[in-house]
C-alpha cells in the first residue's frame, strides 16, 4: 500500500538512481504511479501515472542533479491514479516536497483551513496538506525540522511521511501506523516503506517506532520521540540475501518464489526441529505461553487467514480448542477472552492494517498475544508478547506464495509445541518436506493442464478438513492474478448450492488426499461434478483412487497427513501461474492489488 524510499548522500551515487532502483524494489505496494524529487537549492519533482517504468522513461535522458531526495509508489486511495495525484506532492510554490503511505482522516478539514488562507490545491489526494501545513510553518520563521513536527502535529490518521525541504541536505520523516526502516551505509542514510528497498546497499537497519521523528543527513541519524528528546535506537542486522530480492532469470517473482519454497521451508525449520528429527525447539515461544494456553484464537487476512484456518484445525486435532476470526471482523469486545486465551496475529507482513487493529483490540482485552510474521521489527511483531518469525525471506511477488507455505509450517510447529506432542513420523516429516516440495516442483504436470482448461468459464476448488484452506486459498490465487472467476468451497458444501453453477465449462479442482473415509466422501464430490460434465483435476497422493473420475491428475508425495496440505498448495500455485501466463496477465501485479495492506 504506497511504497516509500529516501536518500541522502554525499555525491558517491546520485540521488535519482538510488531512489529509481530503490521504487523497482517496492512497486509490489502499488504501481498507480510514481514519482521522485531530488534536493538542490531548488526541488526538482518528476512523476507520472501508470507503472514504474513510465516514470523511468519519462527520465531515461534526465538526470536530476542532487544527492538527496525521496520518492514513492502509489496504490491509490484518495483520488484516482492519475499525474495529478502522484506523489510527491508539494507547496504552491515547490520548495518542501512531500511523499506518504497511510491515510489522514482529517485532511478534508486541514484542506479547508489552507484553502481558505490561499493555499491552492493541485490534487485530490490527503497528502497535500503537509507540504502546505509545512510551508505555513516555514513562512512563520520555523526550522524545516520543526516545521515538519508542527505539521504533523496537526494530523490525524496513520502514516509514515517523508519530506525534502530546497535549500536542505536532510530529510525529515515520521511514522504513526505505516512502516519506516532507516538504512545505515558509509556516509550515506537510506529510508524506505521496506528493507528490500535497500538492501543492495546495507544490512543494518533501525526501524522506526510510532510516533518518532527523524533526520537523516548523510553523517548522521537522529530519531527524537514525540516530546522532542533524543533516542538511542536499537541498530539490527537484516540476515536477507540481496540476491533475494532479484528475479534471478525467472519471468517473474510469483514463479521465482514458488521455486524457492524448499529454501523456505528449510529456513522456517533450520535450528527448531533438530538435526535427527529428534525434536521440536521453539525457543521464541515463552514458557508462560507454552504450559498456559488453554485456547488460541487467530486473527489474520487473505491468504493468511486461510493459513490460519489450516493451523486452527491442527490445533483443533491436538485437542487445542482454536478459532480462526477474519481480521476486520474481529471484535475483542464481544468475543469473550478468558486469562488463558492465546490470540495470535497471522500476517506475513507484520503492517496489515485489519490485523493489527485486531490484536490492539486483542491487547486492549488483556489476551496474551503472539505474532507470526515474515517482517521482524514489524508492528505486529513489536506489539505482541512474542512474536515467531516464519523466516520466508522477501516476498515480492504481492500474490503471496512462499510465504504461506512457511506461515502452515510455523503454525503447525506452533500447534505440536503448545499441544506438547511431537511424534516423530511428524518432525520427520517436517525435515523432509523440502525435498517433497522439490519434488512436487520438479514433476508437476500443471502447466499443460493449464493448457487445457485455460478458456474455462469459471474455476471451483474443493476440499475437506486441513485441505479446505487450501482450495480457497487455490481459488484466491486463481482469482488474483487470472482476473477469472474462482471460488473455493468445502467439498462437502457444493450440494447445498454451489452446484448449480457447474458445467461442462467450469473445471473443478479437486484435493483428494486424507484418510480413506475422507477420500471416499471427497470423490463423492468429484461424481456429483463429474455427472454434471465438468472436468476434474485432482491434486491427490498415489494412494487415492482417482483415475477413473478425474481428468487431470496433479500428484504431491505422500507425507505425514499434517503436511500433505502444504504440497498440495504448491500444485494449486503452479496451476494459477501458467492459466495467468497464458492469459497474460501481468502476474507480479495484478490489478487493484497492493501487497501490504495498511489501511483498515
Ligand atoms: C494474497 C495475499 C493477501 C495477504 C493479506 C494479508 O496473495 O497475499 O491476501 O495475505 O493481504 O497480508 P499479511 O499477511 O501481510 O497480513
Amino acid at each position: 500500500m504506497c511504497g516509500i524510499i529516501g536518500y541522502v548522500g554525499s555525491g558517491r551515487q546520485p540521488a535519482q538512481e538510488v531512489l529509481l532502483d530503490g521504487l523497482e524494489r517496492l512497486e509490489y505496494r502499488g504501481y498507480d504511479s510514481a514519482g521522485i524529487a531530488v534536493a538542490n537549492s531548488t526541488l526538482d519533482v518528476h512523476k507520472r501515472s501508470g507503472e514504474l517504468s513510465a516514470l523511468e522513461n519519462s527520465l531515461a535522458d534526465r538526470e536530476f542533479n542532487g544527492a538527496v531526495g525521496i520518492g514513492h509508489t502509489r496504490w491509490s486511495t484518495h483520488g484516482s491514479p492519475s499525474h495529478e495525484n502522484a506523489h510527491p506532492h508539494t507547496d504552491c510554490e515547490g520548495r518542501v516536497a512531500v511523499v506518504h503511505n497511510g491515510i489522514i482522516s482529517n485532511a478534508d478539514a486541514l484542506r479547508a483551513e489552507l484553502v481558505e488562507a490561499g493555499h491552492r490545491f493541485e490534487s485530490e489526494t490527503d497528502t497535500e496538506v503537509v507540504p502546505h501545513l509545512m510551508r505555513v510553518f516555514l513562512d512563520d520563521g520555523a526550522e524545516p525540522e520543526a516545521a515538519f513536527e508542527r505539521a504533523l502535529d496537526r494530523l490525524e490518521g496513520s502514516y509514515a511521511i517523508a519530506a525534502v525541504v530546497a535549500d536542505s541536505d536532510a530529510i525529515y520523516a515520521s511514522r504513526r501506523q505505516s512502516p519506516l526502516v532507516v538504512g545505515l551505509g558509509e556516509k550515506e542514510r537510506y529510508l524506505a516503506s521496506d528493507v528490500p528497498a535497500f538492501i543492495e546497499h546495507t544490512d543494518r537497519v533501525i526501524y522506526l517506532e510510532d510516533g518518532q521523528f527523524v533526520r537523516l543527513t548523510p553523517g548522521n541519524v537522529a530519531v527524537t520521540d514525540g516530546n522532542g528528546s533524543l533516542v538511542d535506537p536499537t541498530v539490527e542486522s537484516i540476515d536477507w540475501d540481496p540476491a533475494d530480492v532479484g528475479k534471478s532469470g525467472y519471468d517473474h517473482y510469483m514463479l521465482k518464489e514458488i521455486y524457492e519454497q524448499p529454501r523456505a521451508v528449510r529456513q522456517c525449520t533450520r535450528g527448531r526441529v533438530t538435526e535427527m528429527a529428534g525434536s521440536l525447539e521453539l525457543s521464541e515461544l515463552p514458557a508462560s505461553v507454552r504450559s498456559g494456553t488453554d485456547r488460541v484464537q487467530l486473527v489474520g487476512c487473505g491468504t493468511s487467514f486461510y493459513a490460519m484456518q489450516y493451523g486452527a484445525s491442527l490445533l483443533c486435532e491436538h485437542g487445542i480448542p482454536a478459532q480462526p476470526f477474519v481480521a476486520s471482523e474481529y471484535d475483542a469486545d464481544s468475543i469473550p477472552i478468558e486469562p488463558d486465551t492465546l490470540v495470535v496475529a497471522v500476517t506475513q507482513s507484520g503492517e496489515t492494517a485489519d490485523t493489527l487493529g485486531a490484536l490492539r483490540a486483542a491487547n486492549r482485552a488483556g489476551a496474551t498475544t503472539l505474532a507470526v510474521t515474515n517482517v521482524v521489527g514489524s508492528s505486529a511483531a513489536r506489539e505482541c508478547d512474542a512474536a515467531v518469525y516464519i523466516r520466508a525471506g522477501p516476498e515480492i511477488s504481492v500474490a503471496a506464495t512462499k510465504s504461506f507455505a512457511s506461515q502452515q509450517v510455523t503454525l503447525a510447529m506452533i500447534a505440536s509445541v503448545l499441544a506438547e506432542r511431537q511424534s516423530q513420523p511428524f518432525l520427520g516429516a517436517l525435515r523432509d518436506l523440502p525435498s517433497r516440495i522439490q519434488h512436487v516442483l520438479d514433476t508437476s504436470s500443471a502447466r499443460h493442464v493449464a493448457e487445457e482448461i485455460v478458456d474455462a468459464d469459471a474455476y471451483f476448488f474443493v476440499g475437506r478438513r486441513y485441505q479446505y484452506p487450501v482450495a480457497l486459498e487455490g481459488a484466491l490465487k486463481m482469482k488474483e492474478i487470472t482476473y477469472e472467476h474462482a471460488e473455493g468451497f468445502a467439498a462437502g458444501e457444493l450440494k447445498h448450492g454451489p452446484l448449480a453453477l457447474v458445467t461442462p465449462r467450469t473445471p473443478v479442482v479437486a484435493l483428494v488426499t486424507g484418510s480413506e473415509d475422507v477420500v471416499d466422501r471427497t470423490l463423492g464430490t468429484v461424481r456429483e461434478v463429474e455427472a454434471r460434465g465438468a472436468p476434474v483435476v485432482a491434486v491427490t497422493t498415489s494412494s487415492a483412487p482417482v483415475e477413473p473420475v478425474a481428468d487431470y491428475v496433479l500428484e504431491v508425495p505422500e507425507t505425514h497427513r499434517h503436511l500433505v496440505p502444504i504440497l498440495t498448495n504448491v500444485q494449486l500455485q503452479l496451476l494459477a501461474y501458467w492459466t495467468a501466463d497464458l492469459l497474460g496477465r501481468p502476474i507480479d501485479k495484478p490489478r487493484n492489488l497492493a501487497k501490504s495492506v495498511t489501511v483498515e
